[in-house]
């Protein structure tokens, strides 16, 4: 269905009343947002509560006006940290079960190195996180305007380079699944042909990002020995449902502390799914199908959010079945993504706490390959608890 707000003109003229009327809205905003019990959320800074503020309004206007989010092969700002890389001359893009033929064929894609370009002849030993931006596959890219600050704190809190590839976005002609999906693994085995150990590679991504790395788990699990195995996932703020009605994701409990609207989901679901695609397909829902895979998995997730039930009752699936490890961080007062909202929102000593659970996951991890216990070792099943407070109650 198209949108009528999505004809040039129509756009330009929502853009413009939007504009104008965040003129009022926005200091009106902020001045109802001074007294704490006024906020969202009474725990939140001022500056949580305005970022989720004008994150409402920017996703509400981009799924309104379909916005089309600029992505070009160029590197920009990015300079020689920004890489284009070729599709795979292996054969590993194979047919997944049960997915029409589509016209849709790996290409050509960009990736952003942080914090600087990987080297082969020094850097052997290196852990590297392969991170796939989140923007529910319609919005963002991996460049330094978007990713710029996660990717930073990233690499240092696990003291590792990153690599964020520039996968299609839906919006893009033929950028629908699987395009993305072909994306990762072309970064994937860009990684391996550069000569990192696939055991030096972690997968790391937020909201559509994490997405993403679970499809690509389960097609290394399903094809095992096709590229080696990466050390560990981790997921933060994963989008696991997208047969998810998007009315019930402006009905829940969560929504009002939270920025991701019904409205965007809808939007990014129908530019996403082949229309021919079941939406409970296991590479399209995977929160309905859980499986068996020797990669550790990390999930975080806010308390705030309206993913919040779904991403937990995945990991539990996920957790039932034998020999998988999966650890879940629950952050106190966090609506979705504050990977990618940090900077925007102010979330970043929340995030910074999380990353260092994360990393101490990924050490665990370590040492257990060392010892070679790692299929029979299982790590933490619930949440741990975090030292949030100094981040909560500023
Ligand atoms: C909202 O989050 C709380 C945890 O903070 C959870 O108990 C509740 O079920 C969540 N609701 C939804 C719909 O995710």
């Amino acid at each position: 269905m198209s949108s009528i707000f999505s004809h040039q003109l129509m756009t330009w003229i929502w853009t413009v009343i939007t504009l104008a009327t965040c003129c009022v809205r926005v200091p009106l905003l902020g001045l109802y947002n001074l007294p704490r019990a006024c906020r969202r959320h009474p725990k939140w800074t001022y500056r949580q509560a305005m970022g989720v503020e004008l994150l409402r309004i920017w996703f509400a206007y981009a799924s309104s006006v379909k916005f089309r989010f600029p992505t070009s092969l160029e590197s920009g700002k990015e300079r020689e940290r920004f890489v284009v890389i070729q599709p795979s001359t292996r054969d590993i893009y194979r047919a997944l079960p049960n997915v029409p033929k589509s016209t849709v064929k790996p290409q050509p894609m960009g990736g952003t190195w942080y914090p600087r370009l990987y080297n082969p002849s020094e850097d052997a030993t290196q852990q590297v996180i392969l991170h796939f931006h989140g923007g529910g596959y319609v919005l963002s890219s991996p460049r330094d305007s978007e990713c710029g600050p996660a990717g930073l704190a990233l690499c240092k809190s696990m003291d590792a380079l990153s690599f964020f590839p520039q996968y299609r976005l839906a919006t893009t002609p033929d950028g629908r699944f699987p395009a993305a999906f072909q994306d990762a693994l072309t970064a994937y085995a860009y990684l391996i042909d550069l000569g990192v150990r696939s055991s030096n590679i972690v997968l790391s991504g937020d909201s559509a990002g994490g997405h993403l790395v679970v499809a690509l788990l389960r097609y290394l699990s399903d094809n095992h020995g096709l590229l080696g195995d990466p050390r560990a996932a981790l997921l933060w703020s994963p989008w696991l449902n997208l047969a998810a009605d998007p009315a019930d994701i402006d009905r829940s409990r969560n929504q009002t502390t939270d920025f991701l609207l019904g409205s965007f989901v809808k939007w990014a679901v129908e530019a996403f799914v082949p229309p021919d695609m079941d939406l409970k397909h296991p590479y399209i829902a995977p929160a309905y199908h859980p499986f068996s895979t020797q990669i550790p998995i990390w999930v975080q997730v806010g308390c705030l959010e309206v993913l919040h039930d779904e991403t937990v009752l995945f990991a539990d699936r996920m957790l039932k079945i034998r020999n998988n490890v999966v650890e879940v961080l629950e952050v106190p007062y966090a609506p979705h993504d504050i990977f990618l909202a940090a900077s925007i929102a102010d979330f970043e000593g929340e995030v910074a706490d999380a990353m260092k659970v994360a990393a101490k996951f990924l050490a665990a991890k370590h040492r257990c390959l060392q010892d070679d216990l790692a299929s029979t070792v299982s790590v933490a099943e619930t949440s741990i608890p975090v030292d949030l407070d100094r981040a909560v109650h500023r």
